[in-house]
C-alpha cells in the first residue's frame, strides 16, 4: 500500500468542501487503508480525505489509549459522510495538523459530541465521543469543509512554532 502525499496549507484543495459519498466501494477501502498507512507513517492521529488530494467525505482516526491522560481506551476509526449530531461543553486544547507541520495553537472544541456516518461495509453507525477523540474528529470533520485548525485559534497569540522535540507531545496532529 503506497504512502500519499499530504497537502500543505496553501493548496486550494484543502480549502474546498469535499463532496458526499454514495456508497462504499472497494476503490474508497482501499483509500481508506491508504490513509491509514499515511497516517501512521507521518505520525498523525487523523487524516482527512482532502488532505490527500481527495475531495470524498472520509475521515481516519487513530487515537492510541490514554493520548491525553484521559484514561480512554485505543480508538481506531474510518467514517465516511460523517456529521456532528450532538455537541457539548467547551474545551480548550492545542492542536496541529500534518498539513500545518510545526505549528501549533490552541483551539476550543466541544466537549463531547455525537457523531453520525456510515462505516466501510456501508453501515450507518453513531459514535459518542470525548476527550481527544473528540477533539480529533472534530478536526477531521473541518478538514472536509475546508476549515483548517488555525482558523478557529481565538487567541492569535497562542499560534507558536513547534520545537522539533516537542512533535511528539503535542496531543494532536491531524
Ligand atoms: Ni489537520
Amino acid at each position: 500500500m503506497p504512502i500519499l502525499d499530504i497537502l500543505l496549507e496553501g493548496d486550494p484543495r484543502l480549502r474546498q468542501k469535499a463532496i458526499r459519498v454514495r456508497s462504499v466501494d472497494d476503490s474508497l477501502r482501499k483509500l481508506a487503508a491508504d490513509m491509514f498507512e499515511t497516517m501512521h507513517d507521518a505520525p498523525g492521529v487523523g487524516l482527512a480525505g482532502p488532505q490527500v488530494g481527495v475531495m470524498r467525505r472520509l475521515i481516519v482516526v487513530h487515537v492510541p489509549a490514554d493520548h491525553g491522560d484521559d484514561g480512554e481506551p485505543e480508538t481506531t476509526l474510518a467514517l465516511v459522510n460523517p456529521e456532528i449530531v450532538r455537541s457539548n461543553g467547551r474545551v480548550l486544547g492545542y492542536e496541529g495538523c500534518l498539513s500545518i507541520p510545526g505549528w501549533t495553537g490552541e483551539v476550543p472544541r466541544s466537549e463531547t459530541i455525537t457523531v453520525k456516518a456510515i462505516d466501510l461495509d456501508n453501515k450507518p453507525v453513531r459514535i459518542k465521543a470525548k476527550g481527544w477523540v473528540a477533539r480529533v474528529l472534530q478536526h477531521e470533520i473541518d478538514h472536509l469543509d475546508g476549515i483548517l485548525f488555525l482558523d478557529r485559534v481565538e487567541d492569535k497569540s497562542t499560534i507558536q512554532p513547534l520545537p522539533d522535540e516537542a512533535e511528539e507531545a503535542v496531543a494532536v496532529e491531524a
